[in-house]
Protein backbone atom coordinates (compact mmCIF):
# COMPACT_ATOMS: atom_id res chain seq x y z
CA UNK A 1 0.00 0.00 0.00
CA UNK A 2 1.20 3.21 -0.60
CA UNK A 3 1.87 6.39 1.96
CA UNK A 4 -1.36 8.28 0.72
CA UNK A 5 -4.35 7.14 -1.91
CA UNK A 6 -4.03 9.30 -4.72
CA UNK A 7 -6.86 10.47 -6.82
CA UNK A 8 -7.95 13.18 -9.78
CA UNK A 9 -10.46 15.96 -10.28
CA UNK A 10 -11.23 15.39 -13.76
CA UNK A 11 -11.27 18.91 -15.32
CA UNK A 12 -9.46 19.45 -18.25
CA UNK A 13 -6.63 22.16 -17.90
CA UNK A 14 -8.06 22.50 -14.90
CA UNK A 15 -7.51 19.11 -13.58
CA UNK A 16 -5.97 18.38 -9.87
CA UNK A 17 -4.92 15.90 -7.95
CA UNK A 18 -5.96 14.97 -4.17
CA UNK A 19 -3.38 13.24 -2.18
CA UNK A 20 -4.76 11.84 1.14
CA UNK A 21 -3.01 9.87 3.68
CA UNK A 22 -0.86 10.65 7.28
CA UNK A 23 1.93 13.00 7.47
CA UNK A 24 1.51 14.83 3.62
CA UNK A 25 2.32 18.49 5.47
CA UNK A 26 5.94 17.31 6.18
CA UNK A 27 5.92 17.08 2.05
CA UNK A 28 4.23 20.10 1.09
CA UNK A 29 7.35 21.97 -0.40
CA UNK A 30 8.16 19.16 -2.47
CA UNK A 31 4.80 18.57 -3.55
CA UNK A 32 4.55 22.32 -4.58
CA UNK A 33 7.90 22.42 -6.19
CA UNK A 34 6.73 21.03 -9.66
CA UNK A 35 3.63 22.87 -9.75
CA UNK A 36 5.07 26.27 -9.71
CA UNK A 37 6.94 29.26 -11.59
CA UNK A 38 9.13 30.69 -9.00
CA UNK A 39 9.99 29.84 -5.48
CA UNK A 40 7.79 31.74 -3.51
CA UNK A 41 4.83 30.68 -1.48
CA UNK A 42 1.93 32.85 0.57
CA UNK A 43 0.78 30.81 3.34
CA UNK A 44 -2.77 31.86 4.99
CA UNK A 45 -3.74 30.20 8.47
CA UNK A 46 -5.84 30.95 11.63
CA UNK A 47 -4.55 31.65 14.83
CA UNK A 48 -5.52 28.33 16.02
CA UNK A 49 -4.01 26.07 13.26
CA UNK A 50 -0.55 28.44 13.06
CA UNK A 51 0.60 26.91 16.60
CA UNK A 52 0.01 23.39 15.55
CA UNK A 53 1.06 22.96 12.37
CA UNK A 54 2.37 26.35 10.50
CA UNK A 55 5.89 25.27 11.77
CA UNK A 56 6.21 21.89 9.83
CA UNK A 57 4.96 23.62 6.91
CA UNK A 58 7.79 26.42 6.90
CA UNK A 59 10.29 23.72 7.67
CA UNK A 60 8.97 21.62 4.49
CA UNK A 61 8.81 24.89 2.62
CA UNK A 62 12.29 25.73 3.20
CA UNK A 63 13.45 22.54 2.69
CA UNK A 64 12.18 22.42 -0.60
CA UNK A 65 13.90 25.50 -1.50
CA UNK A 66 10.84 27.95 -1.32
CA UNK A 67 10.31 31.51 0.18
CA UNK A 68 7.28 31.29 2.51
CA UNK A 69 5.71 34.65 3.07
CA UNK A 70 2.97 33.94 5.95
CA UNK A 71 -0.55 36.20 7.17
CA UNK A 72 -2.38 34.48 9.96
CA UNK A 73 -5.74 35.64 10.54
CA UNK A 74 -8.34 35.17 13.44
CA UNK A 75 -9.74 31.54 14.17
CA UNK A 76 -13.58 31.38 13.35
CA UNK A 77 -16.29 32.11 10.83
CA UNK A 78 -16.22 35.97 11.10
CA UNK A 79 -13.06 35.96 9.05
CA UNK A 80 -14.78 35.09 5.93
CA UNK A 81 -16.33 38.62 5.90
CA UNK A 82 -14.69 41.85 3.23
CA UNK A 83 -12.74 43.09 6.45
CA UNK A 84 -10.54 40.27 6.75
CA UNK A 85 -10.74 39.92 2.84
CA UNK A 86 -9.56 43.25 2.39
CA UNK A 87 -6.31 42.65 4.73
CA UNK A 88 -5.44 39.71 3.15
CA UNK A 89 -5.29 41.38 -0.09
CA UNK A 90 -3.66 44.03 1.52
CA UNK A 91 -1.14 41.89 2.75
CA UNK A 92 -0.41 39.81 -0.13
CA UNK A 93 -0.05 43.08 -2.06
CA UNK A 94 2.46 44.56 0.46
CA UNK A 95 4.18 41.29 0.24
CA UNK A 96 5.07 41.86 -3.42
CA UNK A 97 3.05 39.17 -4.44
CA UNK A 98 3.21 38.05 -8.38
CA UNK A 99 1.44 36.13 -10.72
CA UNK A 100 4.02 33.17 -9.89
CA UNK A 101 3.15 33.13 -6.21
CA UNK A 102 1.65 29.61 -5.20
CA UNK A 103 -1.25 30.84 -2.11
CA UNK A 104 -1.53 28.16 0.03
CA UNK A 105 -4.37 27.83 2.39
CA UNK A 106 -3.41 25.66 5.55
CA UNK A 107 -6.83 25.00 7.36
CA UNK A 108 -10.48 24.34 7.66
CA UNK A 109 -13.39 25.55 5.44
CA UNK A 110 -12.88 29.25 6.46
CA UNK A 111 -8.94 29.49 5.39
CA UNK A 112 -9.58 27.88 2.38
CA UNK A 113 -13.23 29.27 1.17
CA UNK A 114 -11.10 32.33 1.81
CA UNK A 115 -8.03 32.15 0.59
CA UNK A 116 -9.50 30.68 -2.51
CA UNK A 117 -10.97 33.70 -3.15
CA UNK A 118 -8.09 35.57 -2.61
CA UNK A 119 -6.00 33.55 -4.79
CA UNK A 120 -8.82 34.39 -7.42
CA UNK A 121 -9.22 37.80 -7.23
CA UNK A 122 -5.69 38.83 -6.63
CA UNK A 123 -3.77 40.12 -10.11
CA UNK A 124 -6.92 38.83 -11.45
CA UNK A 125 -6.23 34.97 -10.09
CA UNK A 126 -2.94 33.11 -9.06
CA UNK A 127 -2.87 29.34 -8.59
CA UNK A 128 -3.33 27.98 -5.03
CA UNK A 129 -3.08 24.82 -2.77
CA UNK A 130 -5.36 23.51 -0.58
CA UNK A 131 -3.94 21.84 2.79
CA UNK A 132 -7.63 21.32 4.56
CA UNK A 133 -7.28 20.45 8.71
CA UNK A 134 -10.97 19.77 9.38
CA UNK A 135 -12.52 16.69 8.27
CA UNK A 136 -15.10 18.67 6.70
CA UNK A 137 -12.85 20.99 4.69
CA UNK A 138 -10.85 17.29 3.64
CA UNK A 139 -13.94 15.98 2.54
CA UNK A 140 -15.83 18.65 0.98
CA UNK A 141 -14.18 22.54 0.69
CA UNK A 142 -11.06 21.79 -0.17
CA UNK A 143 -12.53 20.38 -3.21
CA UNK A 144 -14.73 21.64 -6.12
CA UNK A 145 -13.17 25.48 -6.39
CA UNK A 146 -15.95 26.89 -4.61
CA UNK A 147 -14.27 30.18 -2.65
CA UNK A 148 -15.85 33.04 -1.45
CA UNK A 149 -17.02 34.79 1.64
CA UNK A 150 -20.12 35.84 3.79
CA UNK A 151 -22.08 39.73 3.62
CA UNK A 152 -24.63 41.07 5.68
CA UNK A 153 -27.22 39.52 3.34
CA UNK A 154 -25.99 35.94 4.15
CA UNK A 155 -23.61 33.32 3.80
CA UNK A 156 -21.33 32.67 1.05
CA UNK A 157 -23.00 35.58 -1.19
CA UNK A 158 -20.01 36.23 -2.85
CA UNK A 159 -16.70 34.26 -4.26
CA UNK A 160 -15.84 32.77 -7.12
CA UNK A 161 -15.27 29.53 -8.68
CA UNK A 162 -11.42 28.82 -8.61
CA UNK A 163 -10.10 25.32 -8.62
CA UNK A 164 -7.05 24.75 -6.51
CA UNK A 165 -3.62 22.95 -8.16
CA UNK A 166 -3.44 20.79 -5.42
CA UNK A 167 -5.56 19.30 -2.37
CA UNK A 168 -2.97 17.70 0.59
CA UNK A 169 -5.34 16.15 3.16
CA UNK A 170 -3.00 14.70 5.90
CA UNK A 171 -5.27 12.74 8.08
CA UNK A 172 -3.09 12.77 10.97
CA UNK A 173 -3.75 16.44 11.52
CA UNK A 174 -7.45 15.46 12.32
CA UNK A 175 -5.97 14.07 15.76
CA UNK A 176 -6.47 17.63 17.43
CA UNK A 177 -9.87 18.97 15.95
CA UNK A 178 -12.22 18.95 18.83
CA UNK A 179 -14.49 15.56 18.61
CA UNK A 180 -17.41 17.93 18.05
CA UNK A 181 -15.40 19.43 14.75
CA UNK A 182 -14.56 15.68 13.51
CA UNK A 183 -18.83 14.87 14.30
CA UNK A 184 -19.60 17.95 12.29
CA UNK A 185 -17.60 16.97 9.25
CA UNK A 186 -18.52 13.13 9.43
CA UNK A 187 -21.84 14.43 8.70
CA UNK A 188 -21.08 15.37 5.15
CA UNK A 189 -19.07 12.34 4.72
CA UNK A 190 -22.63 10.53 5.54
CA UNK A 191 -23.88 12.49 2.90
CA UNK A 192 -21.95 10.72 0.14
CA UNK A 193 -23.41 7.38 1.14
CA UNK A 194 -27.18 8.90 1.26
CA UNK A 195 -26.83 10.83 -2.01
CA UNK A 196 -26.04 7.84 -3.90
CA UNK A 197 -23.45 4.97 -2.76
CA UNK A 198 -25.53 3.08 -0.28
CA UNK A 199 -22.43 0.48 -0.01
CA UNK A 200 -20.76 3.22 1.31
CA UNK A 201 -23.62 4.01 3.93
CA UNK A 202 -23.15 0.31 5.09
CA UNK A 203 -19.89 0.60 5.50
CA UNK A 204 -19.71 3.50 7.64
CA UNK A 205 -22.48 1.91 9.54
CA UNK A 206 -20.01 -0.90 10.41
CA UNK A 207 -16.93 1.85 10.65
CA UNK A 208 -18.43 4.84 11.53
CA UNK A 209 -17.63 4.94 14.79
CA UNK A 210 -14.02 4.13 14.23
CA UNK A 211 -13.42 7.26 11.62
CA UNK A 212 -14.69 9.09 14.57
CA UNK A 213 -12.36 7.83 17.17
CA UNK A 214 -9.65 8.46 14.49
CA UNK A 215 -8.79 4.95 13.19
CA UNK A 216 -6.47 5.71 10.70
CA UNK A 217 -7.06 3.32 8.17
CA UNK A 218 -10.74 3.97 8.27
CA UNK A 219 -10.58 7.60 8.50
CA UNK A 220 -7.95 7.62 5.11
CA UNK A 221 -10.82 5.30 3.71
CA UNK A 222 -13.65 7.91 4.45
CA UNK A 223 -11.91 10.90 3.06
CA UNK A 224 -10.99 9.02 0.23
CA UNK A 225 -13.99 7.96 -0.89
CA UNK A 226 -15.64 11.05 0.32
CA UNK A 227 -13.19 12.86 -2.18
CA UNK A 228 -13.76 10.10 -4.95
CA UNK A 229 -17.67 11.10 -4.79
CA UNK A 230 -16.95 14.76 -4.60
CA UNK A 231 -14.27 14.32 -7.73
CA UNK A 232 -16.62 12.46 -10.06
CA UNK A 233 -19.48 15.15 -9.03
CA UNK A 234 -17.40 18.32 -9.70
CA UNK A 235 -16.43 16.89 -12.91
CA UNK A 236 -19.52 16.27 -14.19
CA UNK A 237 -21.42 19.42 -13.17
CA UNK A 238 -18.21 21.73 -11.83
CA UNK A 239 -20.46 25.47 -12.23
CA UNK A 240 -23.79 23.28 -10.27
CA UNK A 241 -25.95 23.55 -13.38
CA UNK A 242 -27.24 20.18 -12.12
CA UNK A 243 -26.13 16.98 -10.47
CA UNK A 244 -23.59 19.28 -8.57
CA UNK A 245 -26.93 20.23 -6.50
CA UNK A 246 -26.92 16.87 -4.92
CA UNK A 247 -24.12 17.78 -2.37
CA UNK A 248 -26.66 20.63 -0.93
CA UNK A 249 -28.75 17.05 0.03
CA UNK A 250 -29.68 18.25 3.99
CA UNK A 251 -28.58 21.75 3.33
CA UNK A 252 -32.10 23.42 2.23
CA UNK A 253 -32.82 22.55 5.55
CA UNK A 254 -29.41 22.84 7.50
CA UNK A 255 -29.34 26.40 6.29
CA UNK A 256 -32.58 27.58 7.80
CA UNK A 257 -31.58 26.15 10.48
CA UNK A 258 -28.18 27.81 10.97
CA UNK A 259 -30.24 30.95 10.10
CA UNK A 260 -32.19 30.98 12.65
CA UNK A 261 -29.65 30.13 15.18
CA UNK A 262 -27.43 33.02 14.02
CA UNK A 263 -24.84 31.18 12.38
CA UNK A 264 -23.44 30.25 15.99
CA UNK A 265 -21.36 27.99 17.73
CA UNK A 266 -25.36 26.75 19.10
CA UNK A 267 -25.14 24.91 16.00
CA UNK A 268 -22.12 23.82 13.51
CA UNK A 269 -22.93 23.83 9.98
CA UNK A 270 -22.50 19.64 9.90
CA UNK A 271 -24.40 19.10 12.63
CA UNK A 272 -27.19 21.05 11.06
CA UNK A 273 -26.60 19.53 7.90
CA UNK A 274 -26.69 16.00 9.99
CA UNK A 275 -31.00 17.41 10.73
CA UNK A 276 -31.41 18.62 7.89
CA UNK A 277 -30.76 14.94 6.49
CA UNK A 278 -32.83 13.56 8.47
CA UNK A 279 -35.43 16.21 7.42
CA UNK A 280 -35.13 15.39 3.69
CA UNK A 281 -35.88 11.65 4.24
CA UNK A 282 -38.42 12.28 6.77
CA UNK A 283 -39.97 14.15 3.96
CA UNK A 284 -39.38 11.66 1.26
CA UNK A 285 -40.85 9.20 3.13
CA UNK A 286 -44.07 11.55 4.23
CA UNK A 287 -44.20 11.95 0.77
CA UNK A 288 -44.70 8.14 -0.16
CA UNK A 289 -40.81 8.46 -1.61
CA UNK A 290 -38.87 6.47 0.32
CA UNK A 291 -39.40 3.75 2.77
CA UNK A 292 -39.66 4.84 6.38
CA UNK A 293 -37.32 2.21 7.18
CA UNK A 294 -34.96 4.16 5.67
CA UNK A 295 -35.48 7.31 7.40
CA UNK A 296 -35.00 5.55 10.26
CA UNK A 297 -32.16 3.92 9.30
CA UNK A 298 -30.46 6.92 9.00
CA UNK A 299 -31.59 8.61 12.17
CA UNK A 300 -30.11 5.07 13.93
CA UNK A 301 -26.75 5.68 12.34
CA UNK A 302 -26.37 9.16 13.11
CA UNK A 303 -27.45 8.93 16.64
CA UNK A 304 -24.86 5.87 17.10
CA UNK A 305 -22.07 8.42 16.25
CA UNK A 306 -23.60 11.18 18.22
CA UNK A 307 -24.74 13.81 15.64
CA UNK A 308 -28.14 15.50 16.41
CA UNK A 309 -31.09 14.19 14.85
CA UNK A 310 -33.72 16.07 16.82
CA UNK A 311 -33.93 19.86 17.35
CA UNK A 312 -32.99 20.94 20.69
CA UNK A 313 -35.34 21.79 22.79
CA UNK A 314 -34.17 25.53 24.94
CA UNK A 315 -35.34 27.34 21.81
CA UNK A 316 -38.53 28.22 20.49
CA UNK A 317 -38.38 26.95 17.05
CA UNK A 318 -40.95 28.27 14.45
CA UNK A 319 -42.19 26.56 11.22
CA UNK A 320 -42.93 30.08 9.48
CA UNK A 321 -39.67 31.12 10.23
CA UNK A 322 -37.68 28.31 9.10
CA UNK A 323 -39.47 28.56 5.87
CA UNK A 324 -38.61 32.26 5.19
CA UNK A 325 -35.20 31.17 5.94
CA UNK A 326 -35.28 28.63 3.25
CA UNK A 327 -36.84 30.91 1.07
CA UNK A 328 -33.77 33.39 1.30
CA UNK A 329 -31.91 30.36 0.24
CA UNK A 330 -28.92 31.38 -2.51
CA UNK A 331 -30.86 28.02 -4.67
CA UNK A 332 -34.11 29.62 -5.26
CA UNK A 333 -35.14 30.26 -8.41
CA UNK A 334 -38.40 31.73 -9.79
CA UNK A 335 -39.26 32.09 -5.95
CA UNK A 336 -38.98 28.10 -5.91
CA UNK A 337 -36.57 26.44 -3.29
CA UNK A 338 -34.66 22.93 -4.67
CA UNK A 339 -34.91 20.12 -2.52
CA UNK A 340 -32.66 17.34 -2.53
CA UNK A 341 -35.35 14.69 -1.52
CA UNK A 342 -34.26 10.57 -1.96
CA UNK A 343 -36.02 7.56 -2.87
CA UNK A 344 -34.27 5.49 0.19
CA UNK A 345 -30.71 5.98 0.97
CA UNK A 346 -28.27 6.29 -2.08
CA UNK A 347 -31.18 7.17 -4.51
CA UNK A 348 -31.24 11.45 -4.00
CA UNK A 349 -32.77 13.17 -6.53
CA UNK A 350 -33.44 16.90 -7.03
CA UNK A 351 -36.81 18.33 -7.24
CA UNK A 352 -38.80 21.89 -6.90
CA UNK A 353 -41.90 20.12 -7.16
CA UNK A 354 -42.41 19.97 -3.26
CA UNK A 355 -45.80 20.69 -1.51
CA UNK A 356 -45.57 23.97 0.62
CA UNK A 357 -48.11 22.11 3.41
CA UNK A 358 -45.85 18.84 3.24
CA UNK A 359 -42.78 20.65 4.66
CA UNK A 360 -44.81 23.08 7.07
CA UNK A 361 -46.16 19.41 8.43
CA UNK A 362 -42.72 18.06 8.45
CA UNK A 363 -41.42 21.01 10.47
CA UNK A 364 -44.26 21.40 12.77
CA UNK A 365 -43.35 17.36 13.82
CA UNK A 366 -40.15 18.23 14.15
CA UNK A 367 -40.78 21.16 16.62
CA UNK A 368 -43.19 19.12 18.78
CA UNK A 369 -41.09 16.54 19.20
CA UNK A 370 -37.42 18.83 20.41
CA UNK A 371 -35.30 16.33 23.07
P1 LIG B 1 -13.32 26.22 10.38
O1 LIG B 1 -12.44 26.49 9.24
O2 LIG B 1 -13.86 27.38 11.14
O3 LIG B 1 -12.56 25.25 11.40
C1 LIG B 1 -13.20 24.89 12.62
C2 LIG B 1 -12.30 25.18 13.81
O4 LIG B 1 -11.31 24.17 13.89
C3 LIG B 1 -11.55 26.51 13.74
O5 LIG B 1 -11.54 27.09 14.99
C4 LIG B 1 -10.15 26.08 13.34
O6 LIG B 1 -9.17 26.99 13.79
C5 LIG B 1 -10.02 24.77 14.02
N1 LIG B 1 -9.09 23.82 13.40
C6 LIG B 1 -8.88 23.62 12.09
N2 LIG B 1 -8.08 22.56 11.89
C7 LIG B 1 -7.73 22.11 13.12
C8 LIG B 1 -6.93 21.03 13.58
N3 LIG B 1 -6.36 20.17 12.74
N4 LIG B 1 -6.80 20.87 14.91
C9 LIG B 1 -7.42 21.70 15.79
N5 LIG B 1 -8.21 22.72 15.41
C10 LIG B 1 -8.37 22.91 14.09
O7 LIG B 1 -14.60 25.36 9.97
P2 LIG B 1 -14.84 24.18 8.91
O8 LIG B 1 -15.94 23.39 9.50
O9 LIG B 1 -13.59 23.51 8.52
O10 LIG B 1 -15.37 24.97 7.65
C11 LIG B 1 -16.58 25.69 7.66
C12 LIG B 1 -16.59 26.63 6.49
O11 LIG B 1 -16.51 25.88 5.29
C13 LIG B 1 -17.86 27.47 6.37
O12 LIG B 1 -17.51 28.80 6.15
C14 LIG B 1 -18.56 26.89 5.15
O13 LIG B 1 -19.32 27.87 4.47
C15 LIG B 1 -17.40 26.42 4.34
N6 LIG B 1 -17.73 25.36 3.36
C16 LIG B 1 -17.32 25.56 2.08
C17 LIG B 1 -17.57 24.59 1.14
C18 LIG B 1 -17.06 24.76 -0.26
O14 LIG B 1 -17.40 23.95 -1.13
N7 LIG B 1 -16.24 25.76 -0.50
C19 LIG B 1 -18.24 23.40 1.50
C20 LIG B 1 -18.64 23.24 2.82
C21 LIG B 1 -18.38 24.23 3.75
N1 LIG C 1 -20.35 21.95 -0.79
C1 LIG C 1 -21.17 21.93 -1.95
C2 LIG C 1 -20.42 22.04 -3.23
O1 LIG C 1 -19.22 22.09 -3.23
O2 LIG C 1 -21.01 22.10 -4.26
Amino acid sequence: MTAFEQLTVDLAERSYDIRIGPGLLDGVGAALVPLMQGRRAFVVTDDSVAPLYLPRLRASLAAAGIEAMVEVMPAGEGSKDFAHLEALLDAMLAARAERGTMVVALGGGVIGDLTGFAAAVLLRGVDFVQIPTTLLAQVDSSVGGKTGINTRQGKNLVGAFHQPRLVLADTAVLDTLPRRQVLAGYAEVVKYGVIDDEPFFSWLERHGPAVVAGDEAARRQAVAVSCRAKARIVAADEREGGVRALLNLGHTFGHALEAETGFSDEMLHGEAVALGMVMALDLSARLGLAPRADAERLVRHLDTVGLPTRLAGHRAWDAGRLLHHMAGDKKVKDGKVTFVLARGIGQSFLTREVPAEAVAAMLGDFIATTR
